[in-house]
């Protein structure tokens, strides 16, 4: 394989530019011509694309977002669209892409991949919602920011003696919500994954912790739930504790990315390019038991995720 393409897809997340790095430099080092394709799979329909090479990714380790920028191309699910992305590949002699996204991305990859374009996925989003892999670039920056966030609030809650419900991203996925919920001392935390008795598990939870003399409170929210501001009105009324409401909203997709999302993030686009390498394709780039290992695409698109429940029930019995 003489020249790669590397694209971003889906929401950006902290650390994408790290594997762009490393993408780009283990193809260089191994003789490589490299593409960088701009606005994922809208760029490779587009011919939106530019050669990069080692001093292209310099000084890009340490920024969020993506040198390479990023979109949600229906296009390309279209027949018309991939054919048109086919054709860009055979223009520019690009023989096999690595793609860092989320799971919309994987189901790009695999179908370029079926149709003789090699990919190989590198799993990029804050969600952690990717069932084949236990990490994706991007979550530990991601919950340090909802963490931080949420600390400045604690203070005026604490000041103000009132209850803050807050909406964490995630998608349908409630590992942003679960983990930052532990980590600033959620009274309360309430995620998809697993189904929540309001009644029960917020509003009795905050009355007693009221008689325990409990005077602020924070609940966590995640998106797939939503409803935050409809939940403060509730807790005002039923608990009595004035009550606000806030998304944290694309906040938490910002920012300069963690050591671990810039390791995980340098050794997934390491693997991915020595996958092209050794002819591979159709393969996504895990971190499984704290190693780099690599899944089928369609095999990983098949895994059901499963809750932490004894992470959950931690948080559910000290959030007291
Ligand atoms: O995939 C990351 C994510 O931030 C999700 O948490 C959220 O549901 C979605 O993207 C928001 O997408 P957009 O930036 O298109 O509004």
């Amino acid at each position: 394989m003489k020249t790669i393409g590397v694209l971003t897809s889906g929401g950006d997340a902290p650390g994408m530019n790290a594997a762009i790095r490393a993408v780009v430099r283990t193809a260089c080092e191994n003789g490589m011509k490299v593409y960088g394709i701009n606005r994922g799979y809208a760029g490779l329909i587009e011919e939106d694309i530019r050669e990069l090479n080692i001093r292209s990714v310099s000084d890009i380790i340490h920024r969020g977002g993506t040198m390479l920028y990023s979109a949600r191309c229906l296009e390309f699910k279209e027949e018309a669209g991939m054919k048109k992305a086919i054709e860009t590949c055979h223009k520019f002699g690009i023989e096999g892409i690595v793609v860092i996204g989320g799971d919309g991305s994987f189901r790009g990859a695999r179908d370029l991949s079926l149709r003789g374009v090699p990919c190989i996925a590198i799993p990029g989003t804050i969600d952690n919602d990717i069932v084949s892999t236990d990490y994706t670039i991007g979550y530990d920056t991601c919950l340090n920011t909802i963490m931080q966030m949420v600390d400045r609030v604690r203070d005026t809650v604490e000041s103000h003696s009132r209850c803050i419900v807050v909406e964490v991203m995630g998608n349908r996925c409630g590992d942003l919500t679960l983990n930052a919920g532990i980590a600033v001392g959620a009274t309360a935390i309430v995620i998809p994954e697993i189904s929540c008795d309001i009644e029960k598990h917020v509003i009795e939870r905050i009355k007693r912790t009221q008689k325990t003399d409990k005077k602020h409170f924070i609940v966590m929210v995640a998106e797939g739930i939503g409803g935050v501001e409809a939940l403060a009105r509730k807790i005002e009324q039923e608990c009595g504790v004035e009550s606000r409401a806030i998304v944290l909203g694309h906040v938490q997709r910002g920012g300069s990315p963690t050591v671990k999302d810039r390791v995980v993030a340098s050794q997934m686009g390491y693997y991915a390019v020595q996958k092209l390498i050794s002819g591979e394709s159709n393969r996504v780039i895990v971190l499984k038991n704290d190693s780099i290992t690599d899944y089928d695409i369609y095999e990983a698109l098949c895994m059901k995720k499963s809750v932490d429940d004894q992470l959950y029930k931690v948080a559910h019995e000290i959030s007291i």
